[in-house]
């Protein structure tokens, strides 16, 4: 037996998002969206850090995301399949060009939001209650084309109406949102994250920061229009969490990492605390960077926090004032952090640190006190298909394994978690390399990184293994 209990009714579960599942690009009306744009390759990256300048997809190029693992077409094998786990929850995202294809109709594609229901009645039938981010990677290309994307105010009122519109279609079958997916991603993948291009001498931080309050504001908004539209219903944030460890104690390395640790909570203070801190004050004015604000901005931040707070975990992060010890970075990881020494890695590089997340969900929790729900957590990996058709993903188990029996201590450390989401319960495409090949799932599908295969799906070990801990309610790990 451990020494920790989950709570009752716990949200175990997986997550997510339409960008790197659904495929069907262009079905049902749906409009272009950021990862239509993302090929496969060196050129992914490029383009995910926003030096892109043509908005329709280029011949000759492959597009993971078009396809997909056809979760469009698929929702219902695949949901009998979490069903068979167990799943309590399951975090999905809405693509808001299956919605308002352009971003800017007057009325909404019946298609899109038909899709959604039909996928939101399947999860409930199964008992799965359905966790909805509303904007996963996500702008309709038309705005990115037109206004820019979220560097644009338009944004707001654009991005307020979408909301709106689907907490009033699901509002009966939807009981858990979040505004925007790892909103610090802006920051670093700034196109990923936001829909953010730039042009040749642009001012990128300006231009990121003006995004960001931009979708803080649009953030509270819908913070506000859910509260008043179904009033029983819980919003949260999403950060891409994971403590940022000084690399020795040397007082610069430890300011280092408190610097580093706040460009990430600078979006979850504004969120949760709702003003803008006096750190990011003067942040601002040391990198010349003005915010254009209406008057009533400070009072919508003000009065429309969030209710909980969502993190993906995957790692910790390290960091140095020494620029010779900073030049040590960890591959793939796109938060840039120094390779720890006392930490493994995954095929990719992304160190692996189970302590990390009990300390990450401990400082949350420390910081908001606000219930936390751990949205994304997970190790990509290669997985083999033995000649038996089996795949023995042990590798998979054992990270998971320390990371839950982590968030266990976490919870008698008094910390408040209501869920665990497993990022990509089914192997879906890669957002950092557009990889097939990079799997997640206790589910194999059948497809590699060019866009073969039959797309059949396969129950690894883990499955069965990750089906014990929910129904022992994480004991029986
Ligand atoms: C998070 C994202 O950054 O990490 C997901 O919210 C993403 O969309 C996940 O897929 C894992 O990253 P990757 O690059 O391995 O797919």
């Amino acid at each position: 037996m451990s020494n920790y209990t989950f709570p009752k009714g716990f949200l175990w579960g997986g997550a997510i998002a339409a960008n790197q599942t659904e495929g069907a690009y262009l079905e049902g009306n749906k409009g272009l969206t950021i990862v239509d744009l993302l090929p496969t390759g060196k050129k992914r990256m490029d383009a995910m850090l926003g030096n892109i300048s043509s908005f329709t997809p280029q011949e000759g190029e492959f597009y993971p995301a078009h396809e997909a693992i056809d979760f469009y077409h698929r929702y219902k094998e695949d949901i009998a399949l979490f069903a068979e786990m167990g799943f309590k929850a399951l975090r999905v995202s809405i693509a808001w060009s299956r919605i308002f294809p352009t971003g800017e109709e007057e009325a909404p594609n019946e298609a899109g939001l038909q899709f959604y229901d039909d996928l939101f009645d399947e999860l409930v039938r199964n008992n799965i209650e359905p966790v909805v981010t509303l904007a996963h990677f996500d702008v309709p290309m038309n705005l990115i084309e037109k206004y820019g994307s979220w560097r644009s105010r338009k944004l707001v009122g654009l991005f307020e109406t979408y909301a709106k519109t689907v907490f009033a279609r699901y509002q009966d079958k939807v009981k858990y949102w979040m505004t925007f997916n790892e909103i610090n991603m802006l920051l670093h993948l700034p196109f990923l994250g936001a829909g953010l291009a730039f042009g040749e001498g642009a001012n990128k931080k300006q231009i990121q920061y003006q995004a960001a309050h931009h979708q803080l504001v649009a953030s509270a908004l819908a913070v506000k229009a859910c509260h008043e539209m179904i009033p029983d219903a819980k919003i949260g944030c999403m950060l891409a969490a994971g403590t940022v460890y000084p690399y020795t104690c040397n007082p610069e390395d430890i300011f280092q990492g408190m610097e580093k640790d706040r460009e990430s909570y600078f979006f979850i203070d504004v969120q949760s605390r709702g003003e803008y801190p006096g750190y990011a004050k003067r942040f601002f004015k040391d990198n010349d960077i003005s915010i254009e604000m209406e008057d009533e901005d400070a009072a919508i931040l003000k009065e429309h926090t969030v209710d909980y707070i969502g993190f993906s975990y995957y790692s910790s992060r390290a960091t140095s004032a020494d620029p010779e010890v900073n030049k040590n970075v960890t591959g793939g990881n796109v938060f840039a952090s120094i390779r720890n020494p006392y930490l493994a890695a995954s095929e990719w590089g992304w160190p692996i640190d189970p302590k990390g997340f009990r300390i990450t969900a401990n400082q949350l929790y420390d910081r908001y006190q606000k219930p936390l729900f751990v949205v994304e957590n997970g190790l990509g990996a290669v997985d083999e298909v033995t000649p038996e058709g089996e795949i023995n993903d042990d590798y998979r188990i054992d990270y998971l394994k320390q990371h839950i029996a982590e968030m266990g201590e976490a919870i008698e450390d008094g910390v408040e978690i209501i869920g665990y989401t497993s990022w990509g319960p089914i192997d879906i495409v890669s957002a950092s390399s557009g990889e097939m090949k990079k799997r997640y799932g206790y589910i194999y599908v059948d497809r590699d990184n060019e866009g073969n295969g039959s797309l059949t799906r396969i129950k690894k070990k883990s499955f069965g293994w990750y089906k014990n801990v929910i129904k022992s309610n994480g004991q029986d790990l």
